[in-house]
């Protein structure tokens, strides 16, 4: 493994991402495939979540974002539903002292209103507990979608706007960018989907203007350490543009 001054150089050499984000998709059907029902699924997920963190604080990554529950993902059976955010309580309240320790900066990205009481307490004193740790920052989507990050920004502008305090002229990209989520932290450099499916499903979309795509058949649980290697491997072999010429 690199030592973090090596990392940091590959990082400016522009060939080790900063900032990952991670559409963990395949639970149900791994869930099939074993003859188990999804939730069995989506409990297997969560060792898979623990090794991509354990990977992302040894590789010195500054930002891993993973999407755990869309704005869509409410369409589900009522039970799935109320298992997966049952689930999401228990996870946060069992890792949080080790996260803390291994120095993460937690934050939960979405609209947490709909949220039970109980889940909405374990997210505010988790992100509390680790708001000062200069670690890996771990974003957790949760009632995320992109175009609520981007209608939720645009209604901050708009009600400044209203008061006088800007006019509608001076709203420039770094406006809108300011009032959407992640906007303090490194790019996503790179998204990795797991579960063999080729689209978004309205996870960031603003924020992934620029970022490389990876997708893999391995189903979540199925996601190891070797795999998050190969797609930073893959990264490493990406040339970079941002709409100029390589040579
Ligand atoms: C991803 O796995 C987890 C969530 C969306 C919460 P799925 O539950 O979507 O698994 P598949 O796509 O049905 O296999
Ligand atoms: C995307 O997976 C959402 C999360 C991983 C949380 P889905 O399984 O919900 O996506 P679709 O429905 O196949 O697009
Ligand atoms: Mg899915």
């Amino acid at each position: 493994m690199s030592s973090e001054k090596e990392v940091q150089i590959r990082k400016n050499q522009g060939i080790q991402p900063r900032h990952v984000a991670i559409i963990m998709d395949g639970n149900g059907r791994w869930a099939k495939n074993q003859g188990k029902s999804r939730i069995s699924g989506h409990k297997a997920g969560i060792e898979s979540v623990r090794r991509a963190v354990s990977f992302s604080v040894n590789h010195y990554l500054d930002a891993l974002t993973l999407y755990a529950f869309s704005r869509e993902n409410w369409n589900r059976p009522k039970k799935e539903v109320m298992d997966l955010l049952d689930l999401f309580i228990v996870v946060i309240e069992s890792e949080i002292n080790s996260l803390h320790k291994n120095n993460v900066c937690l934050k939960i990205i979405g609209d947490i209103s709909r949220f039970s009481r109980r889940l909405q307490d374990s997210i505010y004193s988790a992100e509390e507990q680790t708001k000062s740790n200069q670690g890996l920052r771990l974003n957790i989507a949760a009632n995320y979608g992109g175009r609520w990050d981007i209608v939720h920004g645009v209604r901050k502008i708009a009600g400044q706007v209203k008061d006088g305090l800007i006019q509608p002229e001076q709203i420039e990209e770094e406006t809108l960018s300011s009032h959407l989520c992640l906007h303090k932290i490194a790019p996503v450099d790179l998204v990795i989907r797991t579960g063999g499916e080729y689209r978004i499903s309205n996870f960031l979309l603003w924020q992934v203007a620029y970022s490389e795509f990876w997708f893999t058949d391995t189903l979540w649980p199925d996601f190891d350490e070797y795999v998050f290697e190969g797609a930073l491997n893959a990264f490493a072999q990406r040339e970079r543009r941002f709409g100029g010429t390589s040579i």
